[in-house]
């Protein structure tokens, strides 16, 4: 539904040269919620803003149901208007909502139908119509002050929708908002998604966001795409930052003759009792370092931090046990620190993961800003 092929841009300012984006390859499937996730400054917002041509790709295309948008970009009067035709085709929702104050709220989802020339009876059916598929029925004649941040934003995802968008683009929709508001207009997201079969493109700071809505996702660094895919297969890859991310497990090992091993289970592997098997077959102890369990998309989803007894070479035929449950297994690279007493050194190696894992946290968090 939305590819780019090689997308750069590159901005030129004051005689300096930043290279927002570098090479960019997304594939977004029709009907499906996409998120793109990444550090302040990795180029995130500048993808979003080519995909709808309000920013100018440098090189490379972008092709939005089946229309090659770059072709249409700057070339004369009649591609400029097919350019236009195309973007009201596509619905953008922004993090600070973007409606005129002086309006009200039908007044303000009115306002890309009296761009596009719809007649004023049809603008006001429209409207209305929207804003009750969005809960705002009764909120049409108030104003954006009088509203909540969550209705506001509401407000724009009507707006969004008022050129019967097959896309929905959104930059950080919800970072304005509290927990229980974002939760409630990820559903809505969600809740459009699958009844107007509308694919959504979001970029977020937020892991959460991604674990509670999108079907895929991407990892932008410097300006380009390090990981994408299916939120399953992401989370079958070995080594994943997005999966660990999603997913964290800490817990560092209790003695130096332990190894760490990281397993992560999907759908009906989930409900399967591996670990007490394993540990009935192999007559071993087995200890949780950590946890993690939630739903992705209806299924759920799992990784866990165990510790084996013995070195990795006397466990190849334990984890070879967890590979065949169809499991999958990584062994963790965390070492023991053996200086000072055990408790000491393992309390001193927990902080370092915790130190290390807030500060990615913090790191994600600016990206808001
Ligand atoms: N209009 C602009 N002019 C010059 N540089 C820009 C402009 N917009 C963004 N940049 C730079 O491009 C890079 C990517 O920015 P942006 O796409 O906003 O990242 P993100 O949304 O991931 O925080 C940053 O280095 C930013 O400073
Ligand atoms: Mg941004």
């Amino acid at each position: 539904m939305i590819t780019t092929t090689d997308l750069t841009k590159v901005y030129r300012s004051r005689g300096r040269e930043v290279t927002a984006l570098d090479g960019v390859d997304l594939h977004v499937r029709e009907g499906e919620v996409y998120g793109v996730v990444g550090q302040s400054g990795a180029g995130k917002s500048t993808l979003i803003r080519c995909v709808n041509l309000l920013e100018r790709p440098t090189s490379g295309t972008v092709t939005v149901a089946g229309q090659d948008l770059t072709a249409l970009a700057g070339r004369g009067q009649r591609a400029g208007s097919a350019l236009r035709q195309a973007r009201s085709r596509i619905g953008m929702v922004f993090q600070h909502f973007n409606l005129l104050s002086s309006r009200t709220v039908r007044d303000n989802v009115e306002l890309p139908l009296e761009i596009l020339g719809v007649s004023g009876k049809e603008r006001t059916r429209k409207a209305l119509e929207l804003l009750d598929l969005v809960g705002l029925a009764d909120k049409a004649k108030a104003y954006p002050a009088q509203l909540s941040g969550g209705q506001k934003q509401r407000v724009g995802i009507a707006r969004a929708l008022a050129g019967d968008p097959k896309v929905l683009l959104s930059d950080e929709a919800t970072s304005a908002l509290d927990p229980e508001t974002t939760r409630s207009i990820l559903q809505l997201l969600r809740d459009l998604n699958r009844q107007l079969g509308l694919t959504v493109l979001l970029i977020t700071h937020e892991m959460d966001v991604v674990k509670t809505i999108c079907d895929s996702a991407a990892l932008m660094s410097g300006g380009r795409i390090v990981e994408s895919g299916s939120v399953g297969e992401l989370l079958a890859t070995p080594g994943s930052q997005l999966a660990q991310e999603l997913f964290p497990v800490g817990g560092a090992p209790s003695g130096a003759d332990r190894t760490v091993v990281d397993v992560t289970f999907q759908g009906e592997a989930a409900a399967k009792p591996v670990i007490s098997q394993l540990s009935r077959t192999y007559n071993i102890d087995i200890s949780i370092l950590g946890a993690a369990m939630d739903t992705v998309g209806g299924n759920q989803v799992g990784r866990m931090r165990i510790e084996l007894p013995g070195p990795f070479e006397e466990n190849v035929v334990p984890i070879g046990f967890l590979r065949e449950q169809g499991l999958q297994v990584e062994v963790a690279d965390v070492a023991y620190e053996a200086a000072g007493t055990q408790t000491a050194a393992t309390a001193a190696t927990a902080d370092t993961t915790d130190a290390a894992g807030a500060k990615k946290t913090a790191v994600l968090k600016e990206g808001a800003k």
